[in-house]
Formats: structure tokens, sequence, C-alpha cells
């Protein structure tokens, strides 16, 4: 008997004794508090146990429209007295027991609509009784009732905000798409949102809704509007036609403060700026605003007048730091470029030297790229910022001289180096650096955590004719594709390659038919195909172009960047002159040479635990790892991933989102691997942890596959 009452006390010191909330211990917010911390206090998986780790329960939404492709979901969900919220690929929201995974209710924002896009996750609030989860479907922003999954009848219209009203020009004709859940100060959600990349871009101004009514109550203009401050590092005027600047990765409040802390992304258009001359401000900002009024504090800006897309892609974690003996608050930003910005909380000083200096200018015509850039001295990079031919991956001699060859045909100057005509390298990249997952950081120990992906893009600007920015039609290309898409690809499949063996790949058709075969076969239709003699009358030639264009990439992607354009031209409140504009034609196209596989050597994905204190790195490890190719290189390749790591008291970073499907915990202290499990797809969110009945949980969205295209929440625990 007595030994029993020893366990039961042992049971009880190890649930209540080490701060861990009792029984239960929410993941309240995307990733984990308003910190951005995603760090969790837990420590029933350790270091010791973790490798006992197992499957307790998967979700499948099941919601894929019939023929749809595999889809990912980057949500981080959110755990709350033993209730889970998440959003599928699709974009539904779904509220599931987080013992059993078993679903209490589903929203569809899209009412059986097509859905999609982005959405890392969900807004909890309450107040008493009054229990919300605010979301946005497309541009949409909902408050749904937490404990029914329906809509706030006294928010907004019937539980429906328009997140298009408010930003600078007509709602009617613009779509304003956050991708990150926003932030809650008392009864506010603070929101950012994704907006085009392109010419003609909406500006992504950040602001403040009233939860109980939906109403906006206050907007920062991430553009600076005529008599703002910031104004001057534009050309006049450009307020009515520039976009971008906006927050799409999330933003960390210091409650007790009341400051919230904006990441902010590039000015559009991402990769030329004639039209944009100046630094731009707030353009790659960290910035810090009053909370309640929305009214600026101070900013930092991490890139002068951006020409890379180096969007600021995560919120900045709320940290502290010992310096000269003394506890200083502070904010660490992650970026693309591979700096991490300390930065003082109240006042936005850099805590470790931060230098200006020269980089390389811009050689294509009406650009002026911006003379400097700032260079923290401390912490060192994480990612890699610069290469040369001895860095270029060898994994085959024909490989590697096709890699110098590219190398040495393109403009290279290292870091920051602008996009030119002939084609400039950029390094580490759009996918560079850290992504959206961005860094775990333990208050405990002071160290941060984070991913750098090694990725290197190439950048190649061509003039575009004004023509095929303003012509109203669309190209026959393009038409044949929307047709395609509209009426082809739910048997022939969005990249036409077919559904083997029911429905044929329409890949290299003109190997096998011609034209006239094609359309005989496309009127008639046979076998489960209808025939489509009155839909594609008129349309011949269009369908033709599509059909027997091979699979370009290039071209797809610059037909549709010209129609975004177009499009973005004929709403913005004045339209830049686009005579002498450029478009990026291998926009994110990685640098690579015959192999499929980065073009710089390994590794490609590391994992980065840096001590705030001193500035310095704990460790550093390959994180992922392509099994054929390390076999070649002797040890593990890494892989590049945009999820973020957690850390936990018990010891452990978990992290997941490469190409070998892993979900992997490492000891926190060290970076040895401790535990690993292969999903069935790519985990393709930051992972969340909790408890709930005396139970820890690892929980994490993981992408679609052929099987469960609409991917799956899985959750692991103990056994
Ligand atoms: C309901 C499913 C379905 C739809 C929708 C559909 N197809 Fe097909 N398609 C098929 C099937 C099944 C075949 C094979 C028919 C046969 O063997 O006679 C086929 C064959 C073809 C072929 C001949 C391929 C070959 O290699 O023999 C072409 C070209 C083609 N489709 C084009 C189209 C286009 C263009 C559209 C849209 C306008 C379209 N299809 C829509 C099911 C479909």
């Amino acid at each position: 008997m007595l030994s029993r009452s020893y366990l039961l006390l042992f049971v009880l010191t190890a649930l209540f004794g080490f701060g861990c909330h009792g029984k239960s211990s929410n993941w309240g917010m995307y990733k984990s508090d308003a910190q951005s911390s995603s760090y969790s206090s837990l420590r029933q998986i350790n270091k010791e146990n973790v490798r006992t780790l197992q499957l307790a329960w998967t979700f499948d939404p099941d919601d894929a429209p019939p023929g749809a492709r595999p889809a990912n979901s980057e949500c981080n969900p959110l755990v709350i007295d033993g209730v889970l919220y998440a959003t599928s690929a699709r974009h539904r929201v779904y509220a599931v027991s987080a013992a059993t995974g078993k679903m209490m209710w589903s929203f569809d924002p899209f009412d059986g609509g097509q859905g999609g896009g982005v959405c890392r996750g969900v807004t909890y609030w309450e107040n008493g009784n009054d229990k919300r989860i605010l979301f946005t479907g497309g541009d949409i922003l909902f408050a749904l009732n937490a404990r029914t999954g329906k809509p706030i009848p006294e928010f907004g219209n019937a539980g429906k905000v328009s997140m298009n009203v408010g930003i600078r020009d007509d709602p009617r004709f613009i779509s304003i798409k956050p991708t990150s859940p926003g932030i809650v100060y008392h009864d506010l959600l603070i929101i950012g949102n994704e907006v085009s990349e392109l010419y003609g871009a909406q500006p992504g101004y950040v602001r403040a809704y009233n939860i109980r009514t939906g109403r906006l109550e206050w907007t920062f203009h991430t553009i600076p509007q005529p008599g703002e401050a910031g104004y001057d590092t534009w050309p006049d005027g450009a307020w009515k036609y520039a976009g971008g600047a906006n927050d799409w990765a999330g933003m960390s409040l210091d409650e007790k403060r009341g400051i919230v802390f904006l990441a902010l992304g590039s000015p559009s258009y991402d990769f030329y700026g004639a039209d944009r001359k100046g630094q731009n401000l707030y353009g790659n900002c960290v910035v810090a605003l009053d909370a309640a009024t929305g009214k600026h504090i101070w900013h930092f800006q991490t890139i002068h007048h951006d020409l890379w897309d180096y969007d600021l892609p995560a919120p900045p974690n709320l940290v502290t730091v010992i310096k000269d003996g003394r506890r200083v608050d502070a904010v660490a930003q992650t970026s693309k470029v591979g700096f991490l910005y300390v930065l003082d909380r109240e006042t936005g000083t850099p805590l470790f030297p931060i230098e200006e200096r020269n980089v390389p200018a811009s050689d294509v015509p009406g650009e002026a790229a911006w003379p400097t850039q700032p260079f923290p001295l401390k912490p060192a990079p994480y990612a890699r910022q610069s290469m040369t031919v001895d860095d270029l991956a060898d994994f085959s001699p024909e490989g590697y001289d096709s890699l110098v060859k590219l190398f040495k045909s393109l403009r290279y100057e290292g870091l920051f180096t602008p996009p030119s005509i002939k084609g400039s390298v950029n390094l580490p990249g759009t996918i560079g650096g850290s992504e959206w997952g961005g860094a775990a950081y333990d208050p405990a120990t002071g160290v941060l955590y984070l991913k750098a992906n090694n990725s290197p893009e190439v950048d190649q600007l061509k003039k575009i004719a004004p023509e095929a920015v303003t012509s109203d039609s669309l190209t026959p290309f393009h038409t044949g594709r929307t047709i395609y898409m509209s009426y082809c690809a739910s048997c022939h499949k969005e990249d036409r390659g077919g559904d083997e063996p029911l429905y044929p790949s329409l890949i290299g058709l003109d190997k096998r038919m011609t034209p006239q075969q094609a359309i005989g076969k496309i009127r008639q239709g046979g076998g489960k195909m209808p025939p489509f003699e009155g839909m594609i009358r008129g349309k011949e030639r269009a369908i033709l172009t599509f059909l027997f264009s091979g699979d370009d990439r290039k071209l797809i992607q610059q037909e549709s960047d010209l129609l975004e354009i177009r499009h973005n031209r004929a709403v913005t409140t004045e339209a830049a002159d686009t005579a002498s504009a450029y478009l990026n034609v291998l926009a994110y196209a990685p640098f690579r040479g015959t192999g499929n596989y980065p073009g710089i050597k390994p590794p490609w994905g590391v994992l980065n635990a840096i001590d705030l204190n001193t500035g310095e790195y704990v460790w550093k490890i390959p994180v992922g790892n392509d099994s054929v190719l390390s076999k070649k290189n002797g040890q593990p390749t890494g892989l590049t991933g945009s999820p973020g790591p957690i850390v936990t008291a018990g010891g452990l970073v978990f992290i997941a989102g490469g190409k070998d499907k892993k979900l992997s915990a490492f000891d926190k202290d060290n970076g040895r691997l401790l535990w690993e499990v292969v999903l069935p797809a790519m985990g393709s969110s930051t992972p969340a942890t909790y408890m709930w009945e005396g139970k820890q949980y690892i929980a994490l969205s993981v992408a679609g596959d052929k099987v469960r295209p609409a991917g799956r929440i899985m959750a692991f625990a103990l056994p």
C-alpha cells in the first residue's frame, strides 16, 4: 500500500510539480504564445522517453474536391482545453478532440466552393463564456463560436467582414487574403495580409478589428501616405500605385507594454524598382506599433529598396538577453538573407553592432539599387551567403560542369547582387535563410533554434512590352489554359499528367498525334471522355496552343504574371507607368544544373542553436536527408523546408518539413537525434504540443498524398 501512495505522490509531482499547468496545457496561439516563442514548458515527453513516442491519432478531413491534386496545409494547430482547432489544405476549419482526433464540428468558408489558398492557422479569443475562433477564408474574416463552429451573428455582416474594404483601392475589384493568423490584444484582432507581388499590387496595410463587432478600429499604412513619416522614402505619389510591404507572416505582441511587432515583406514589384526609387519604408522592416492605436513607435529596416523578394518571413521572437549583466527585453527577427537581427524591444536599437556596407550597383536601365545594406556583425549568418565555383554541387562530373557553365554565365558579386538582364545568382534565395516557420526560443536558457535553407536561385529580368501589360485580351496560350483548367483538368489533371489507366496523360501529345487529330478527339470525345464540340468552338487555336506548348513552366509563370499585372493595373487607384517595366522571367527558379538538386554543395537544410546572450552558436546540424545523394556525399545532405522548430522544457527540439517526410526530435543541448518517424507525406506545418488529461501530445499538419489528397493532422504521444 505504501508503495502505491508513493507512486501516486510521484505521479502528482510529475504532473503538478514542474510548472506544467497541472493536467492540461494549451497551445493557445500560432507559434505557442504572443511572444511567438514556439516553446512549451511541458516535460512529460523528454530526452529519456522520446524514443518510445508513437502515433496517438490521425484526423483525416477528407475534404478534397473530386480529382484534386494532393495539397498541403501549413496550419499550426491550436489546442485549447482539450479541443484542437485547425484548417485543412482546402481551408475548412475543424474542431477535433485533442485526445482522439474525433471531429466535433467543421466550417466551410467557401460554402461548398473549391477553396484552397495558404492558411497557417486560426486565432482564439475568449471573454467569460464568449469563446470565438477568428480566421480568414479567401478575403473574408470570420468569427465563429468556438463551441459550435457557427458564425457569430453580431460580428460584421452575420459573422463576416470583407478584408477588401479599407485598403487603398476599390474593394469590389481587389482580393486581400491573409495567410497567417492575426493576434489578439484585448478586444482587437490585429492582422496583416498577402497581396500581389507584381506591378500594381495593393499596399499591405496592417489593421485591427474589434473582435466583438467586426468594426475596423485602426489601420497602419505600411506604405506611408502624404504627411506620414517615411513618405519621403518613395517618389512623390508612389503610395497611389506602389504595393506590398505587407505582413504575411504573422506578428508578436508584448501584452504588458501594449506593443505589437510586425515583420513586413518587400515592396512590389519584387525584382525591379524604377518606379519606387528610395529606401521604401516600411518594406522589409520590423515595426513596433502601439497595439491599441496602431501608432508607429519604432522601425528597423533590414533591406533598403528590396530587389530580391527578401520579405521578413516570420514574426519576431520576443526574447530577453543578458547584456553587460543587465536583462534587456529584445526582439529577434529571422530573415531570408540569413541574418538574425536582435533589437531592443522598446527602442529598436541593435543589441549587437550592425554595419551599413556598400553593396553592388544595378546594371538594369532605370534601376537604382540602394548603395548600402545593413550587415549584423553578430550572430554570424545562419545561412550560406556566398558561393564560388568550389561550392558548386559535384555529385557527378557532368552535373558539376553544367553548373560551372551556368554559374559563369550569371552575374554574381556576393550577397545583394541585384537581378540583371543576363541573370544573377540569388543566395540564400527566396526560400533561403529561414522561412515562415521562424524560430523557437527557450526562455530558460536564452537559446534560439532555427532552420536555415541554402537554396540559390536565378533572377533574370526581361523588358516587358507595354502592350503585353495593357492589352485586354488574353493570349491564346492563356485562353487555352483557362479552358483546360475549367473543362479538362478534372480528368487529365492540372499538370496534364492524367491519371492512368483511366485518363491518359496529355504530356508529349505532339509525339502521338497531330493538332488535327487532337481537335477531332476533343470535339467528339470517346470512351469516358465527353464531346466538347460546342464548348471549344472558336477557341480551337487557343486550346491547341496550350496543349502543344510542351511543359514549359517558365512560359506558364510569365503568362500568369502578365495576367495578374493587367488585373492589378485595372484596379489600382493610379496605375504606374509600365512602359519601362521588367519582369523576372525565371522568378523563383532554383539555381540547378542537370541534376534535380540544388546547385550548391550540401548541407541544404541546417538546424541552428544560437545563444542570444553571447551571439554565439551552441550547435549546428544538417536536418533532413536525401539518402541517395548522401551515399555519394558521405554525409547527410540536409533538406530545405519552411516549417519551423518547437522547443520544450523536456529538452527537445521537434521539427518536420523536409521531403524525406520525417518528424524528428533532437536533444536541445547538443543537437543529437533522439527520435524520428517517417510520416505518410511531408510534415507541412510547425508542430504544436499540449497536455490533455495528463497526456502530452505533439501534433502537426501532414501534406496530402495520392491516398489522402486532403492531407491530415497527426498526433503523437507516449504509449
Ligand atoms: C471526364 C473525363 C475527361 C474530361 C473532362 C476530358 N477528357 Fe480527354 N480523355 C478522357 C479519356 C478517358 C480519354 C481516352 C479516350 C479514349 O481512349 O478514347 C481522353 C483522351 C483525350 C485525348 C487523346 C489523348 C491520347 O493520347 O489519345 C485528348 C487530346 C484529350 N482527351 C483532350 C481533352 C481536352 C482538351 C479536354 C477538355 C476540353 C478533355 N480531354 C476533357 C477523359 C476526359
